[in-house]
This record gives structure tokens, C-alpha cells and sequence, in this order.
């Protein structure tokens, strides 16, 4: 489980973070939503240590990493997840298979046969088997999203944080990324983050949906009740409603 409580980060002059509290439990889809700029990767950024935060706390599985150093971070907690950057970013000077490879050997240390299993089964897992010979360029934009979901998972996290996997795709790519997500949750019980413009596909896949909003999460609920909020401005830029002036 991770409790983010009370999370500030501010860039000079810019407050994006304004008391985030967001509560993911084990074995769920949490999607959070917000427009552009709101601050979502700075959030799951700030879960993984890539960006220190001004203020609050962040627990996970009940250890308060709050005042770890990088060093106890990366030891102790960072093992735990994966990160599905935003732009996918495999190295172009490698093969894919090259790419999961290198991601477990930074990660974990495993021998050559093991890393070797692994890139076969976590390619296998987002049916792309048979590519690892392959470089990245050779692929189209939803192989190429799905060889990057299959590095996350190699190392096998007990967390999965996708930034928009689902932006930039046509439709019926979109839907086979989000039901490969909901596939890696159900079959290797990975607790997934999404950050996602996409609603139609997290009201699908998610079990709860949170919204980033001037700083704060303004609302959480179960995609059941997505469609039953009284909450204004949720429900505004569910329906896509144009907000003027933050609101
Ligand atoms: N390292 C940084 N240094 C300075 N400003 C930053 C940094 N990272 C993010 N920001 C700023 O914080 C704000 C929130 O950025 P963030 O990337 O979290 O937005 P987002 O909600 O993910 O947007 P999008 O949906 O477009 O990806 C933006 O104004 C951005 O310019
Ligand atoms: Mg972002």
C-alpha cells in the first residue's frame, strides 16, 4: 500500500503539489486524471524518488520514506516498481531485448540464463514474442509501448506507474494497451498507477479514478461512480466541458 499525505513540491516560484493525499492499495488500478501541466507526473515522480518533495509524507508498504537518502531508496524501495516513462524511451542503440536486459541488470542481479528467461517471458506476457532481435525504430508506436511495458514488468514489480501509455495511440491500440494493463494486474497481481487523459479506458480498466486539481486530489471514486459525481468540475472535465479560468 502507499499513503502519500499532505505531498507540497513547488518549482521556483510555481506551486504544482498543494497537500496531496492519495491512499493506492494492493492489487488495484488507481487512474488519476487532471489536465495538462496539473502536476500528475510530478506526483508519481515524487513516489519513486525522482523528484524530492517540499513537504509531506509518503509510506510505503508502512515504511516512511520520507527522509530516506538515495542510497536506502534505491535498496530498499526502488525494487518494488517499475516506471513506464511517458515517451517510452527504450534506447535506439539496442535491441529490445538488449533494453530488457539492461533494465535487469541495473536492476537485479541475475545470471545470463535468468535475464535471458525473463525477456522471453515478459515479452511473451505483452505478445511480442519472438522481437528481441529487433531495434526499437523497426517498431510501430504500440509495439513500441508494449516492448517498454514488457521491460517494466521483467523486473518484476510489485508496483506498475504508467505515464499516459494509452496517449498518442488510435483507438483500438489504446484499448489493446489498456486491456494489457488489466491483464498484467489480474494475472501478476501488479498494483498499477495510470496516469491517463484517456476516461472511456480508465472507467474500464480502473477500480478507482482520482482527479489532480489545483494541487490537490479533489475527488476519488470507483469507475462505477464515475458517472454519479456532484462535483462540478469533475464532472466537467469528464465530459470535456472547456474550464475557464481553473474552474
Ligand atoms: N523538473 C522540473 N523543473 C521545473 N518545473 C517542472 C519540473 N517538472 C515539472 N515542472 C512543472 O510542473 C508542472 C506540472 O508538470 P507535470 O509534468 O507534472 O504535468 P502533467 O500533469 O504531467 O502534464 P501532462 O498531462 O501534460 O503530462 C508544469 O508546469 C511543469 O512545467
Ligand atoms: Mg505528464
Amino acid at each position: 500500500m502507499i499513503e502519500i499525505k499532505q505531498l507540497y513540491k513547488s518549482f521556483d516560484k510555481l506551486d504544482v503539489l498543494k497537500g496531496v493525499d492519495l491512499t493506492i492499495n494492493d492489487g488495484e488500478i488507481l487512474s488519476v486524471i487532471g489536465k495538462s501541466g496539473v502536476g500528475k507526473s510530478v506526483l508519481i515522480k515524487s513516489i519513486i524518488n525522482l523528484i524530492e518533495p517540499d513537504a509531506g509524507t509518503i509510506i510505503i508498504d508502512n515504511i516512511d520514506v520520507t527522509g530516506f537518502s538515495e542510497k536506502q531508496f534505491n535498496k530498499i524501495i526502488r525494487p518494488k516498481f517499475s516506471y513506464v516513462f511517458q515517451n517510452g524511451a527504450l534506447w535506439d542503440s539496442l535491441t529490445v531485448g538488449g533494453n530488457i536486459d539492461l533494465a535487469l541488470q541495473i536492476e537485479r542481479r541475475l545470471d545470463e540464463a535468468e535475464r535471458k528467461r525473463r525477456i522471453k517471458e515478459s515479452l511473451h506476457m505483452v505478445e511480442l514474442a519472438d522481437i528481441d532481435n529487433v531495434y526499437p525504430d523497426e517498431l510501430s508506436g504500440g509495439m513500441l509501448k508494449r516492448a517498454s511495458i514488457a521491460r517494466a514488468i521483467a523486473t518484476q514489480p510489485k508496483y506498475l506507474l504508467y505515464d499516459e501509455p494509452t496517449t498518442g495511440l488510435d483507438p483500438v491500440l489504446a484499448t489493446v494497451i489498456n486491456t494489457l494493463i488489466k491483464k498484467l494486474n489480474e494475472e501478476l497481481g501488479i498494483t498499477s498507477i495510470i496516469i491517463t487523459h484517456d476516461i472511456a479506458g480508465a472507467k474500464k480498466i480502473s477500480n478507482r479514478i482520482s482527479m489532480l486539481f489545483e494541487g490537490k486530489i479533489i475527488l476519488t471514486c470507483s469507475a462505477d461512480e464515475l458517472r454519479n459525481q456532484d462535483n462540478e468540475i469533475f464532472n466537467n472535465f469528464i465530459s470535456g466541458k472547456v474550464i475557464y479560468n481553473g474552474h
